[in-house]
């Protein structure tokens, strides 16, 4: 055995000047995780767009990381490091949908939406996140590092057959045609959440009003206290 200590022994955790109180008593709320899960295609991105604007328009700091976005960059696929980083760093950093690289793209994006939501960011994320343990994972991290409230899963229940029927990015299709492997819901599993904070119907409602309740659900969780009608 090496008697080198590990690369991690020598990095610390620096306090903050400015804390996360102080933060939110200058926005004049609080922040927040929420997570959207769902299929490809049940709306997550257009619920979750569509509470960013509801936010915004109250006067809410929010952010939106979006999976789709995200993986054109912090996020990125191989193909799209090769050319700057070469071979070896695209296949050891860049992302695919295998169970270990969604890990990693969960695992990344807990931390970013974790760090967020210390800034006082109500933090809004939406990626399909299919495994439960995952979900889990990104949870405990940002209740450990807040408040247990800190984290609402949202799960948006679009019925498989309306997605592929709704198919917007035509990747149904190609996964059908046996183009796209592993592709949520036809060869890959998708783990619905067992306890989710809320269910919003994808399939029964327009967007916006999932994302009016979306935003119900943070007023009645206090979570917008000192924002217009908050
Ligand atoms: S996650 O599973 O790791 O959470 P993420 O939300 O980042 O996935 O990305 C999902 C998006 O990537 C889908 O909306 C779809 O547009 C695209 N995509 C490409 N290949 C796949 C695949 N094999 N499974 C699911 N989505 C895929």
């Amino acid at each position: 055995m090496s008697d080198q200590a590990p690369d991690h022994a020598h990095v610390t955790w620096h306090p903050h000047s400015v804390t996360r109180a102080e933060r939110e008593q200058f926005h004049g709320h609080g922040g927040c995780v929420v997570w959207f899960t769902g299929l490809s295609g049940c709306g997550k991105s257009t619920v979750a767009n569509a509470v960013d604007r509801l936010l915004f328009e109250r006067g809410v700091r929010s952010f939106l990381l979006d999976g789709d976005n995200i993986r054109h960059g912090l996020n990125a696929a191989p193909p799209l490091l090769v050319e700057r980083h070469g071979e070896e760093f695209a296949k050891r950093f860049g992302l695919g949908f295998s169970a270990q690289d969604r890990e990693e793209n969960i695992r990344r994006i807990a931390a970013v939406a974790q760090l967020f939501c210390s800034a006082g960011i109500v933090t809004l994320t939406a990626f399909v996140s299919p495994y439960r343990v995952d979900r889990d994972a990104a949870r405990a991290l940002v209740q450990q590092a807040g408040d247990a409230d800190d984290f609402l899963e949202v799960f948006v229940d679009t019925p498989l057959d309306v997605c592929e029927r709704r198919d917007p990015k035509g990747l149904y299709k190609k996964a059908r045609a046996g183009e796209i492997k592993n592709f949520t819901g036809i060869d890959d599993p998708y783990e619905p959440p067992l306890r989710p904070e809320l269910v919003v119907q994808g399939a029964a409602l327009p967007p916006e009003q999932l994302a009016q309740q979306v935003v119900n659900e943070l007023l009645r969780r206090g979570k917008l206290k000192g924002t217009s009608q908050g």
